[in-house]
């Protein structure tokens, strides 16, 4: 069985004392839930504070990014390892906002994914179609290369630490939320590249999260789909009532 998961991307909000105000709301709000991974995102500055606040509760502490080098000439940038440092499990690799803006490849997604794992966080590897894409059909070969790329060469035991966030970048900030259908369709097509690509196994258990404006009044609907096992929740995570309701709302599967 696959535990569930809900992540909250912060983005590129919360000072440190918001932050902590945040992350001490969802603590306040929401007892400890049984069978849920929740994990919450704060920008750099914030990690090692979310991470201490967080320390013996259920909120497990996940970095934006990190540079696909271990250390060394990259000012400005931030390692694995020290994220690692400041209290992170897991890092969100490859989300659409750093393909768009700051032109992250497949191959440097790869190259994180690795540096990632080398130094034991779990990678959310972010993928999914723009509107273009998903308008000339073919949307899947897109995913399916963003897939094939950016965790290529992992052994299956490494495959086995992911969780794929399927993110269609016409939903991310926008209101539009992918239909169930859609979803679930996408979803499937993950979890059988991953059962092809690796074993049955892996496919069997790598979480896979839908994003795209995910918010308490459609959170039920998607979480209950088959093959979606949690939710990467970027707007609706920075109020602690909305990221505790749409939590409570994944369906005992
Ligand atoms: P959104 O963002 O929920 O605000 O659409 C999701 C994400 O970018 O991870």
């Amino acid at each position: 069985m696959r535990v569930p998961f809900i992540a909250g991307n912060w983005k590129m909000n919360m000072t440190i004392a918001e932050a902590v105000e945040l992350v001490n709301g969802i603590q306040i709000g929401l007892k400890w839930p049984e069978e849920v991974d929740v994990v919450v995102a704060p920008p750099f500055t914030a990690l090692k504070m979310i991470s201490e606040v967080s320390k013996d509760s259920y909120i497990a502490v996940s970095a934006q990014n990190i540079h696909q080098e271990e250390n060394g000439a990259y000012t400005g940038e931030i390692a694995a390892s020290f994220v690692k440092d400041a209290g992170a499990t897991y890092a969100i690799i490859g989300h659409s906002e750093r393909r768009q803006y700051f032109g992250e490849t497949d191959e440097v997604v790869n190259k994180k994914v690795r540096v990632a794992l080398k130094h034991e966080l779990k990678p959310i590897v972010c993928v999914g179609e723009t509107l273009e894409q998903r308008e000339k059909g073919d949307f899947f070969t897109v995913i399916e290369e963003q897939l094939s790329k950016g965790l290529e060469d992992l052994t299956k035991v490494l495959a086995s630490e992911i969780v794929i966030a399927y993110e269609p970048v016409w939903a991310i900030g926008t209101g539009k939320v992918a239909t169930p259908t859609q979803v679930e369709e996408v979803h499937e097509k993950i979890r059988n590249f991953l059962k092809k690509t690796f074993s049955d196994e892996v496919g069997e258990s790598v979480r896979i999260l839908y994003g795209g404006s995910v918010k308490p009044s459609n959170s039920q609907e998607i979480l209950a789909l088959p093959n979606v096992d949690g939710a990467l929740v970027g707007g609706a995570s920075l109020k602690a009532p909305d990221f505790i309701n749409i939590i409570k709302s994944l369906p005992s599967k």
